[in-house]
């Protein structure tokens, strides 16, 4: 028995921001028919991540892509991987069988024929709904938690800055910051963000850096005291700002430079003196190094899911066909948390 896929592929490398011109909604049929021994298994999507990340891949030359077996480049015209969950249909593999939830890389489409050792686990959806598992309870979450409390050890009451704060990380980073016992502010690119940080998700403050002119008198402004931690997720102008308002033995997080993904002329180039006498620790971080807190970081993000102390925040559009205008959008701001796409139903 055979299936049409659908999927997307980038029609020639993106260099710039993302455009619909610069993607195709391609088919071909997959066969469900699979011999025993094969080793593979084929996934019906039901989820798919959409990530900023994934720009970087499609440039034609990007340091990033040497860098990690999952950031390698995308090749014109083929599918491309991406974290989701689906359900089993043919299984060839042991390990798996027909009705299975499953966690993993997937692809851009509506199937994923995954080879034998490619990432691929059973899921227990303990009570949430899938969608929770690409975001909240997945490597956003996992994203936001490692990088907070792996490398930037925050301690009670210190003053912590987020940037892209409404973002699928960045809400995440707020919400484990505001439960751990921090002063937390962000920063975001509309007055409706603002309003949800403050109302819905309880930041203590945050501001729309799109209305503000000296980000460096800004964050001067919402931290008379200085910042403690910095969780960044822009690069940029944002994080020269944010260098020259650390405190002494500050702790920053580079989780991700969006402003520079498509604009690569934009550097952060921040005070290195302040970096210096200020003894401030900058590291970058990858989630896909922090595996094995998974479990810690699962079991604490589903206690507070059951508490209600941190809430979770989705951003679902449907179908394959949505999911170049759902990447469009991530760069142009238009997304409010954890950007999915749903492609079929359970
Ligand atoms: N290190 C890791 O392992 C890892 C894992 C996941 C994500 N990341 C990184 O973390 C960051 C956030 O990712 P995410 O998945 O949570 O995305 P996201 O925040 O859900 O979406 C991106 C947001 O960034 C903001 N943005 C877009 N262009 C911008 C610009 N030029 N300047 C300032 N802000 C801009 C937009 O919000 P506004 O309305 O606020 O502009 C947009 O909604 C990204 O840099 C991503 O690459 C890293």
């Amino acid at each position: 028995m055979e299936v049409i896929n659908r999927y997307i592929t980038i029609k020639n490398h993106v260099d710039g921001a993302p455009h619909d011109s610069d993607f195709d909604l391609t088919s071909s049929p997959v066969s469900l028919s699979l011999d025993p021994a094969s080793g593979e298994v084929i996934v019906k999507n039901l989820y798919v991540s959409i990530d900023p990340y994934q720009l970087n891949r499609m440039k034609s030359h990007s340091s990033s892509q040497k860098s990690s077996e999952f950031a390698v480049a995308i090749t014109p015209g083929e599918d491309i991987d991406a974290y989701g969950v689906g359900k089993v249909v043919a299984s060839g593999n042991p390990k798996f069988d027909k009705g299975d939830i499953v966690a993993g890389l997937l692809k851009w489409g509506e199937f994923t024929a995954v080879k034998p050792g490619g990432m691929l686990n059973k899921l227990d959806p303990m009570g949430f709904p899938l969608s929770y598992h690409v975001g909240i309870l997945g490597f956003s979450g996992l994203t936001a938690y490692a990088g907070l409390f792996e490398i930037c050890k925050p301690k009670k009451g210190e003053k912590v800055f987020v940037s892209a704060a409404l973002g699928s990380v960045g809400n995440l980073v707020g919400q484990f910051a505001k439960a751990f016992g921090c002063y937390v502010v962000g920063s975001a690119g509309s007055k409706a963000k603002v309003a949800l940080l403050k109302e819905k998700l309880g930041f203590d403050d945050a501001f729309n850096y799109r209305e503000e002119t000296d980000l460096k008198s800004t964050l001067t402004r919402y931290f008379p005291d200085g910042i403690d931690v910095y969780f960044d997720n822009v690069g940029g102008q944002m994080q020269e700002a944010a260098v020259s308002n650390m405190n002494i033995n500050g702790r920053i997080a580079v989780c991700g430079v969006i402003s520079e993904y498509t604009d690569c002329e934009n550097r952060a180039a921040p005070s290195m003196i302040d970096v210096i006498y200020k003894r401030i620790k900058i590291q970058g971080f990858l989630a896909g190094d922090y595996l094995n807190i998974f479990g810690d970081f699962l079991s604490t993000t589903c206690d507070h899911l059951r508490t209600g102390t941190i809430q979770p925040l989705e951003d679902i559009s449907d179908g394959v066909e949505s999911i170049p205008s759902a990447l469009i959008n991530i760069f142009r701001g238009q997304n409010i948390g954890k950007k999915i796409v749903k492609i079929a139903e359970e």
